[in-house]
């Protein structure tokens, strides 16, 4: 049964939602699922805007015939590569072989190294062509690494529907809602939102802004991103939070406190700091245990708060291994601009401090507290000063 619904004149939305895969690139859990978005827009000529995963590929294509009825489809704009999107291509080549594809030249490198079908019928498009295909003119706009190197976005110069890749995409399915004025989006996609852009495209904050720049010389009226909802109303909400994480800016003055704790004695340690910093008037905290919590929910609140405090164990000589692993996670997203605190620990050969500053250190703009220092086993009461300090310290930087 097709799953088709219409977004505005000529335009219509053909992607569906995936509620059985568990993780997102094999690496993100996704409890609450995904959407793989799809438009067609039907006018003298057809024009497919990207396909879908290959687990929906069935619905997907009931859809598009749903949509078409006898017509054929002439074209197939692709503005990203990556396997969640250009997963069915081969069926629409299949249904469709006459069909053009419309990409960037690296958009047809990467067709090929899929194993899809090329021809000399593909059109190669560059920063701010045009085609007309009746009444609708559509403008591609180069989006390099938003998030992979083909990646643009196109515009629709006659309806203000602006089609953005991965760009203000989320997690989350969609539940058979469409526009973002169907969904409450603050209280039920915006953590999901945050999670899906810094890890998935928080790297490339530069190259966002860039897309958003020449965005902003457009009259867009319509968002449409290959996740989650379609933006008609209110875009300067979504357009606001996309900026704030792509220059790395905090959205909230707050602490994160991620610790990594064997027998929960530097469990206990970052629990004393909370209770300091609370007790301080900061109760904007989150807490979490990096061995409990999936990496990608704390990369999430990274990218949230102004604070970061890690408090880790000494392992195998090493950082332990889950604060580790998000430490570096958040080093390779080019996460910045945050004030750090440390505790470490360790027992009889306590490192691990020193070689998270060292990592911290090859961040950009990552502000180490002084009085960030290190436990032997257990918080004793010679330790309370400091940790009083440590708790000063992150207040009196607070804005
Ligand atoms: Fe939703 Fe980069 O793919």
């Amino acid at each position: 049964m097709h799953n088709v619904r219409e977004i505005t004149k000529d335009l219509y939305s053909i992607g569906g939602d995936d509620r059985k895969l568990s993780r997102f690139e094999n690496i993100h859990p996704i409890p609450e699922g995904i959407s793989y978005n799809s438009y067609l827009l039907v006018d003298e000529k057809t024009v497919l805007l990207d396909t879908v995963d290959l687990s929906i590929s069935d619905n997907f294509i009931e859809n598009v015939q749903e949509v078409l009825g006898e017509r054929p489809l002439d074209y197939l704009v692709i503005n990203h590569m990556e396997p969640d999107h250009a997963g069915s291509i081969g069926f629409i080549q299949e249904y469709y072989p006459d069909v053009k594809v419309i990409g960037t030249k690296k958009t047809f490198d990467l067709l090929d190294q899929f194993n899809f079908k090329t021809s000399e019928d593909n059109i190669v498009v560059k920063d701010g062509d045009t085609m007309s295909f009746g009444e609708h003119e559509l403008m591609f706009i180069s989006a390099p690494m938003v998030h992979w190197p083909e990646t643009m976005a196109t515009f629709d110069t006659s309806n203000g529907v602006l089609f953005t890749a991965d760009a203000f995409g989320t997690f989350k399915s969609l539940d058979g809602k469409l526009f973002n004025d169907e969904v409450d989006f603050e209280s039920d996609f915006l953590v999901p939102a945050r999670r899906y852009y810094s890890n998935i495209v928080g790297k490339y904050g530069p190259q966002v802004q860039s897309l958003m720049k020449k965005a902003s010389k457009l009259d867009v009226k319509y968002i449409a991103p290959l996740h989650g909802p379609v933006w008609r109303t209110d875009l300067e909400y979504i357009l606001d939070k996309y900026d704030k994480w792509s220059k790395y800016e905090a959205e909230e003055q707050g602490v994160l406190i991620v610790y990594g704790s064997m027998y929960g004695n530097t469990e206990k340690a970052a629990e004393d700091l909370a209770k300091r910093l609370i007790q301080k008037g900061m109760t904007n905290i989150k807490m979490y245990d990096a061995s409990k919590t999936h990496v990608s929910y704390l990369v999430s609140d990274a990218f949230k708060y102004s604070h970061i405090v890690l408090a880790s164990a000494t392992y195998n000589l090493n950082i332990y291994t889950p604060v580790q692993n998000f430490l570096l996670d958040i080093k390779s997203l080019n996460l910045r601009n945050r004030t750090v605190g440390i505790v470490g620990n360790g027992s009889w050969a306590p490192t691990a401090e020193k070689l998270m500053k060292e990592i911290l250190g090859k961040m950009k703009d990552m502000d180490v507290l002084e009085e960030s220092f290190t436990i032997t086993s257990t918080m004793k009461e010679e330790d309370v000063p400091k940790m009083e300090a440590l708790a000063d310290s992150i207040i009196e930087t607070l804005e």
